[in-house]
């Protein structure tokens, strides 16, 4: 593409990678994340790097090692926790396992008062560590900029060669006022990277999309959601209408009246060259007897592939001359392992690996995959598109078929765990659901706390919520039970994804949705999934939870906080639904659970 010369962040294994990424971004510069281990060469003519931080220590064998070629390019970089020891480490100075490890909030003080690394009119700021390593020996013609308590070296910098290091993370939010000064000051004095908008990029990408299309034209995967109606939006305005098809799959698994409304609402919004096609039946027969999330995942991106391939046969768009367009935005591809070191942590429908072979022939056209969730809504005002559909929550393209958990166990074997947490009696969950910890993908089991009036959740509850993964390896998620006072026997009842427990899950999610819209709360709340989880209080009866978060990018998110009054009003109406007889509400932020259960 021919983009603006920005800032390059080389992984090292960290999830905050992204981080990195966003915030630049946000600074009005390009970026983007690319392998530890590009060469050299290849980042020639780059504004600056950043190296991001990971989980290996630098001397141990195996670790993430770059190309030590970056440091003779005359480019300023800068490294970050893991970044920051491997300058030291392979510019010979020295890294060596901290005497105290550092988890959280620390104070870093200046030695000096000059560059980049420092803000001269405060000797002190607070800010985020995360390491058990540290650097013990400058690397020759560094000066040493910052100390904290725990760590002598927070910052180095080789003002000659424009090299700089940091300890603390600058990403995260907790190093607020340093972090963006610290990342601004690299991007705009040090780097001069060209200014970046979402401006820059429809024209940009315009260009792009013509050269990648020449002659053919797009078949288009279309969802009704913000991702892909921008995709379809940017390719007909780049393409012309004549050359953009829209194929709108119905997987039974979509929400309630979606597939009409998104119909009525892209006939609105004048595309109308869309077929739509319903392929319920052959998506319940595919993942009929599928329990794994990974295999559901999977089943059903191959499944798209094989509808819209039927799909293009029937309606004569086959051959060489169209290509498959997507929706795709960058987390999809990062978070389905896209770099080397970043763990695989759920298969995105759109990038399993039928679709990652025809990427490689070049017969995908995906104009949205460098742009994340909050880029692609701007992207979508500036098309013009109508804020209610740019503001929709985001839906993940496998839809429902997430949300439904599935279960072998025909007989539910269940841990109590009373007074582990010396509070409320919890229960171990009969499933597991996927999350992210220290950058892995982690599958494990979720916890139900049962205490007190079910609707209320206390301050205590949110902090415990937080404080139990931290504290135990085989939880990931925090429930708390809101239609029962006190632990019940688990029934296993559904087991693989059925048009009924479909439809089932279809109810409760329009009575969530109703609900939120009726308190206002549709615009604060970011996502809310709404899972059905195969058992219940009673033997042929399942149960709900609710995962409302708030997040700007999906890259991290909190549980939202939902008033009282709501919660009781939408698990008052769920429990009337002939078929579930639970309720939870999912209290756990990303990291460590996920967004999504599976
Ligand atoms: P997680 O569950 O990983 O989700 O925290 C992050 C965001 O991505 C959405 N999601 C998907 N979107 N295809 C999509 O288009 C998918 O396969 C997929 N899986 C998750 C999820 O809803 C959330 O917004």
């Amino acid at each position: 593409m021919n983009k603006p010369q920005g800032i390059v962040i080389l992984d090292f294994g960290g999830q905050y990678a992204h981080l990195i990424a966003s915030r630049v971004r946000r600074l009005g510069v390009y970026s983007e994340i690319r392998e530890a281990e590009t060469p050299a060469e290849e980042l020639k003519g780059v504004a600056g790097i950043i190296l991001s931080g990971g989980p290996a220590s630098v001397y141990e064998k195996g670790s993430p090692q770059g190309d030590k070629g970056i440091f003779k390019l005359g480019i300023p970089v800068l490294g970050i926790c893991y970044g920051h020891q491997w300058i030291a480490h392979v510019l010979n100075g020295k890294v060596k396992p901290g005497t105290t490890k550092e988890y959280g909030h620390s104070e870093v003080e200046n030695i000096i008062d000059y560059g980049i690394l420092v803000d001269s009119s405060m000797p002190k700021y607070r800010v985020w560590m995360s390491h058990g390593d540290e650097v013990a020996e400058l690397p020759a013609g560094f000066k040493h900029v910052l100390r904290s308590d725990a760590c002598e070296i927070a910052g180095m910098a080789d003002f000659e060669r424009q090299i700089y290091g940091i300890q603390f993370h600058p990403e995260v939010a907790h190093t607020a006022h340093p972090g963006r000064m610290i990342l601004e000051n690299f991007v705009k004095q040090e780097c001069k990277a060209d200014p970046w908008s979402v401006k820059n990029y429809v024209e940009t990408v315009s260009e792009e999309i013509k050269k990648q299309a020449g002659d053919r034209k797009v078949f288009m995967l279309v969802s009704g959601g913000v991702d892909s109606t921008v995709a379809f939006a940017l390719l007909e305005k780049a393409l012309g209408k004549g050359r953009v098809y829209g194929l709108l799959i119905d997987t039974g698994l979509m929400r309630k009246d979606e597939v009409s409304d998104t119909k009525s609402a892209l006939k609105k919004l004048g595309f109308d060259n869309l077929h739509v096609e319903d392929a319920s039946e052959k998506f319940f027969a595919n993942l009929k007897e599928v329990y794994d999330p990974e295999e559901k995942r999977k089943i059903i991106g191959n499944t798209f592939i094989d509808v819209q391939r039927e799909v293009a046969k029937k309606l004569r768009l086959d051959g060489n001359e169209w290509m498959l367009g997507q929706g795709t935005i960058y987390p999809d591809t990062i978070e389905t392992g896209g770099t080397k070191h970043a763990d695989k942590i759920k298969t995105h429908h759109n990038r399993v690996e039928e679709i990652q072979k025809m990427i490689k022939e070049g017969r995908v056209i995906e104009p949205l995959k460098d742009l994340y969730k909050d880029e692609v809504r701007d992207l979508g005002t500036i098309l013009k598109l109508p804020s209610e559909l740019v503001w929709r929550h985001p839906f993940p393209g496998p839809g429902l078929g997430v949300r439904i958990l599935c279960s072998m166990q025909s007989n539910t074997v269940v841990k109590v765990v009373n007074g582990k947490w010396k509070m409320e009696s919890g229960k171990l969950l009969p499933v597991k659901s996927v999350g992210v910890q220290g950058d892995s993908r982690t599958y494990r089991s979720a916890l139900a706390l049962f205490s007190g009036n079910p609707y209320e959740i206390s301050e205590e509850l949110w902090s415990k919520a937080t404080k139990i993964p931290n504290n135990d390896q085989t939880i990931n998620r925090v429930l708390k039970c809101i239609s029962h006072r006190e632990p019940v026997e688990f029934e296993s009842s559904g087991f693989y994804i059925t048009k009924k427990r479909a439809d089932l899950l279809r109810e409760a999610d329009w009575i969530v949705n109703e609900e939120i819209y009726k308190a206002g709360l549709y615009e604060i709340i970011w996502q809310f999934p709404v899972v059905l989880l195969p058992f219940g209080a009673s033997k042929g009866n399942e149960s709900i939870v609710l995962r409302p978060v708030e997040s700007t990018d999906a890259m991290t998110a909190n549980a939202a906080h939902l008033p009282e009054k709501v919660i009781k009003k939408m698990t008052e109406r769920i429990l009337k639904l002939d078929g579930i007889d639970m309720v939870f509400y999912d209290l756990t932020s990303k990291p460590p659970a996920t967004i999504e259960w599976e």
